[in-house]
Formats: structure tokens, C-alpha cells, sequence
């Protein structure tokens, strides 16, 4: 008879010299991952749905114009795909370096010190200067247009799981996607341009606490920077009991207890 799940076709291709078959539909980011080559990303995570937001992840195609987004870019057959020419290297050190121009420069202190994506980003691509230092970096805040500049916003930490604090998002959309795409909740948005673009609980006015929220911990779990962060059992208190759940991410603790 016939099989109840057709196998997909498979496509080969080769990413800086290595040959590799993987199905069609593929990204060319995961195909360099079958072949061993880890393309750098920010926005882009196994959980979650390709966005092609960061540009970190930017290849070269050869017979095709441009840089695509490697997350976002299938892989075709034949295709001869470029992970890491020194064109690439500089441009991922110019998307690294804005990056780091328009974030906090606590890192010694911050809580996600050492468990940082932008971090790791940061020496993976050989960021060693940024020249963009200095629109007062965060410590003095400063206005680039509107009230809603994410450093003028104080933290939100009217959650009681965790703290979000706009000064160190890079708008990756991370949390914005597991919201919707882990926990079907849709409770997050971005708002603005540009450097007052920011994630949101709905309208600006808005906390977490007031919003969809349903304190899931997936967006926590997506963020790459120390933006959504955990709060500690000093800031929230040892707990005065437990729940056993088989639930990877629900926060809500319906006492399903597994046998
Ligand atoms: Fe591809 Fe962010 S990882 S654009």
C-alpha cells in the first residue's frame, strides 16, 4: 500500500565546500548546521518560526545578488552557499557593533552576565570597538523622539515572576513569537520605530501584570539578552509549596500530578 507519510525530497547542496542533503524546505542556516557550520543568529532559535529580523545571519549565494538571511532563505539544489568571507564579517561586525551602540554597558552586573546571546554574538563575530559609543549610554537617558524611547522606561516588574527592562532589548521579537507560537497566548507586541521600538503587553500604559499574560515563562525562556529575566528567590521568597507538573513552560500549576 502506500506509506501514510510520503518521505520529502532531499536537496544537496554545499555550504563553504562541504556537501550536504537535507529536505527541501530546509533553511540554509539548519542545512550548515547538518554540515557542522554554526551561522551566527540572535533572532533565530530551533523553537521558534524563522523572522529574519537580526541580520546577523547573513550569507553569500553564489549566482544570487545580495546577502540573504541564511534563517530565512530555503536551500535549492546545487546552490553554493558562503558562511564566513571576510564581506560577511564585516557586515556582521557592523550589525554586532549597532547592536551594542544602543544597549547598556553593565554586563559585569547584569543578572544574564555569561548566559547572554548578544554577548556570545559579540566575540563570535570579533567585536572589539564600537564607535558609535556614547548617546550618553543609557546610565544619563536620553530622547530620541518620543516619550516612549525604552530608555526612558523604567522596568516593568510588576510581574511577579519575572522583570522585563527595555534597555536591553534588541526587538529580536523572540519573546513575541514563544507568546504566540509556544503558548498561543497573545499577549506581547512590538511598538515603534526605530530606536523607540520596544516589546509591549499591550498599550503603552500597559505592565505585564495588566495584561494577556498568563506568566507562562516561554518569553522569559526565549529572550536572548538579560531583558526578561527570572526573578530570584530573594525578590520573590522560597516558595510556601510545591507543584508537580509535567508541563514543560505552564506557569499556572493545575496540580496534574504524572504517575
Ligand atoms: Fe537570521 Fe536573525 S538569525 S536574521
Amino acid at each position: 500500500g502506500t506509506p501514510a507519510v510520503k518521505a520529502a525530497a532531499m536537496v544537496t547542496l554545499e555550504v563553504d565546500g562541504f556537501e550536504v542533503t537535507v529536505p527541501t524546505g530546509t533553511s540554509v542556516m539548519r542545512a550548515a548546521a547538518e554540515a557542522g557550520i554554526s551561522v551566527p543568529k540572535l533572532c533565530a532559535t530551533d523553537m521558534l518560526d524563522a523572522f529574519g529580523s537580526c541580520r546577523l545571519c547573513l550569507v553569500e549565494i553564489e549566482g544570487r545578488a545580495g546577502t540573504p538571511a541564511s534563517c530565512t532563505t530555503p536551500v535549492a539544489p546545487g546552490m553554493k552557499v558562503r558562511t564566513q568571507t571576510a564581506k560577511l564579517k564585516q557586515l556582521r561586525r557592523g550589525v554586532m557593533e549597532l547592536y551594542i551602540s544602543d544597549h547598556p554597558l553593565d554586563c559585569l552586573t547584569c543578572a544574564a552576565n555569561g548566559d547572554c546571546e548578544l554577548q556570545d554574538m559579540a566575540g563570535a563575530v570579533g567585536l572589539r570597538d564600537v564607535r558609535y559609543h556614547s548617546v550618553e549610554n543609557h546610565f544619563e537617558p536620553r530622547r530620541t523622539g518620543g516619550d516612549l524611547n525604552p530608555q526612558w522606561m523604567p522596568k516593568d516588574e510588576t510581574n511577579p515572576y519575572f522583570t522585563y527592562d527595555p534597555a536591553k532589548c534588541i526587538v529580536c521579537s523572540r519573546c513575541v513569537r514563544a507568546c504566540e507560537e509556544v503558548q498561543g497566548t497573545f499577549a506581547l507586541t512590538i511598538e515603534g520605530r526605530g530606536f523607540d521600538s520596544r516589546v509591549s503587553a499591550g498599550m503603552a500604559s500597559d505592565t505585564f501584570l495588566s495584561s494577556d499574560c498568563v506568566s507562562c515563562g516561554a518569553c522569559v525562556q526565549a529572550c536572548p539578552t538579560g531583558t526578561l529575566q527570572e526573578k530570584s528567590v530573594i525578590e520573590i521568597g522560597t516558595p510556601d509549596r510545591s507543584i508537580i507538573t509535567t508541563c514543560a513552560y505552564c506557569g499556572v500549576g493545575c496540580s496534574f500530578k504524572a504517575e
